[in-house]
């Protein structure tokens, strides 16, 4: 069997998902037994990161395996190596290799090269890690979460493209509310859709946020779209997050945001830091579910010499 990536949500099965959450239920309870002891996972970061980068590097550390933190900068990517030329090279000295970057095409790119599992540690299109981690810590709250409905408010962005996959594996119901303009990927969209997923996208914040459980929203200009900050604050200035918003959904309703915040911007202080603020929960849970995933992809790797 030929090692598996996790590029997107959608490259796990339902029962794949079911289990990396059982799995990270243990691992949250007690510190991982070591049991990639040996392995060595080599974090290649081309945009910034506190969250990721950190909890990859703890996780790994806690599984018994070695990682490896490898910048753009002080590494020959910067001064132009082929990144399939990269790509061989830490697959030959590493077992797994989570990856940050810009365009999807990128670690489409090194996971071809790499005779390794590739895992996304965020791309422009997907952030999946982060979306499986956010459906773990609403699934510990909620229950099953087939039936329920999530809102998204704000930019059509990797982490919205995320909630439409999770949505079509997991059975729950996503209204996302964005400017015109700002939609998500219609091929992620239409491929729910398909599926039978229930996905609105609306440009009004109060019809997406009516009876859901969950209101997320996410900054309005992402890393690489720094030079288009001021024009996306005058497209995204009625879609910020305020206690108005979260009174208009479901009763039990918690905010959620993947961090980094810009509070005033996409959410008031208020919310944020509000008792219906899941942040903190949402970030920890990350260490949890990435164990589970590099555990999952390295054991299979295993089983398939
Ligand atoms: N949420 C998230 O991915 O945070 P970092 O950019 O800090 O890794
Ligand atoms: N959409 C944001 C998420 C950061 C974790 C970005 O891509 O910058």
């Amino acid at each position: 069997m030929k090692h598996r990536d996790f590029l997107s949500i959608r490259d796990l099965s339902p029962a794949e998902i079911r289990a990396i959450f059982k799995r990270a239920e243990v691992f949250m309870k007690a510190c991982p037994p070591r049991s990639l002891e040996g392995r060595t996972v080599v974090l290649l970061f081309e945009k910034a990161s506190t969250r990721t980068r950190v909890s990859f590097e703890v996780g790994i550390a806690r599984l018994g395996a070695h990682p490896v933190v490898l910048g753009v900068e002080g590494s020959q990517i910067a001064r132009g190596e082929p990144l399939k030329d990269t790509a061989r090279i830490l697959a030959g000295y590493c077992d797994a290799v989570v990856m940050r970057t810009f365009g999807h095409e990128r670690i489409e790119e090194m996971a071809h090269w790499a005779d390794v599992p590739v895992i996304n540690a965020l791309t422009d299109l997907l952030h999946p890690c982060q979306v499986l981690s956010d459906c773990f810590t609403l699934q510990r709250r909620f229950g099953e979460l087939k039936g329920r409905k999530v809102a998204w408010i704000g930019d059509g962005n990797n982490m919205a493209n995320s909630w439409i996959n999770a949505a079509a594996m997991l059975g729950f119901e996503l209204a996302l509310a964005c400017p015109e303009g700002f939609e998500p990927d219609s091929d992620i969209l239409d491929a729910a859709r398909k599926d039978g997923t229930v996905v609105q996208v609306v440009h009004d914040p109060y019809v997406a946020v009516r009876k859901s459980v969950a209101v997320n929203t996410d900054v309005w200009a992402s890393m690489g779209q720094e030079a288009e900050a001021e024009q996306r604050r005058k497209a995204f200035a009625s879609y910020r997050v305020d206690e108005a918003l979260m009174d208009a959904a479901a009763p039990e309703a918690v905010f959620m945001h993947c961090l980094p915040a810009h509070r005033g911007e996409e959410v008031t202080e208020g919310v944020l830091e509000g008792k219906r603020s899941i942040v903190w929960e949402q970030a920890l849970n990350r260490l949890y579910i990435q164990e589970a995933i590099i555990e999952f992809l390295l054991q299979q790797g295993k089983e398939a010499t």
